[in-house]
């Protein structure tokens, strides 16, 4: 079982890859998306699919990353023009909210290198 986090992903982009990602029955995956432009109804209903109506900057779906294997970040402020107009909150949401999400595979990457260590399977 591969277990998936995807960002984003009641989007245009995002709900296309998690209707393919859920074509093969071993992968579990685990929407966040805090439906800014994205629609739940872009998304299909499926066992395997569990869907967060989160932010990514929400500290309560940090524990998120520790289930998972892969991550897709796809969640995103995209229209320019609003962007233009706002900034802060554009570079809060795409700058601020990728670093986070970064930060917690890097946070994964070195756990697993470590505990690895520790099995001596390096
Ligand atoms: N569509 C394209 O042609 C294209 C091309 C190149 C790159 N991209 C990039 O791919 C990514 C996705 O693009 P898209 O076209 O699917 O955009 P989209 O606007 O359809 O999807 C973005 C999703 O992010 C969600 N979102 C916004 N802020 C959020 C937050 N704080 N927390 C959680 N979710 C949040 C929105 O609700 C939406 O569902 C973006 O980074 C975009 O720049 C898109």
């Amino acid at each position: 079982m591969t277990r998936i986090l995807c960002t984003g992903s009641a989007g245009f982009i995002g709900s296309h890859l998690v209707e393919r990602l859920l074509e093969n029955k071993s992968n579990k995956i685990i929407v966040i998306d805090n439906l800014n432009t994205g629609k739940l109804s872009n998304l299909p209903k499926n066992k395997n699919l569990k869907v967060y109506v989160k932010s990514i900057l929400d500290e309560d779906i940090d524990g998120l990353f520790d289930e998972v294997d892969i991550v897709f970040h796809l969640a995103a402020l995209t229209r320019p023009q609003w962007s233009i107009e706002h900034p802060l909150e554009a570079d809060r949401i795409n700058v601020g909210g990728t670093l986070k999400i970064l930060k917690h595979c890097l946070w994964k990457i070195l756990n697993n290198i470590i505990l690895k260590m520790f099995l001596n399977k390096y």
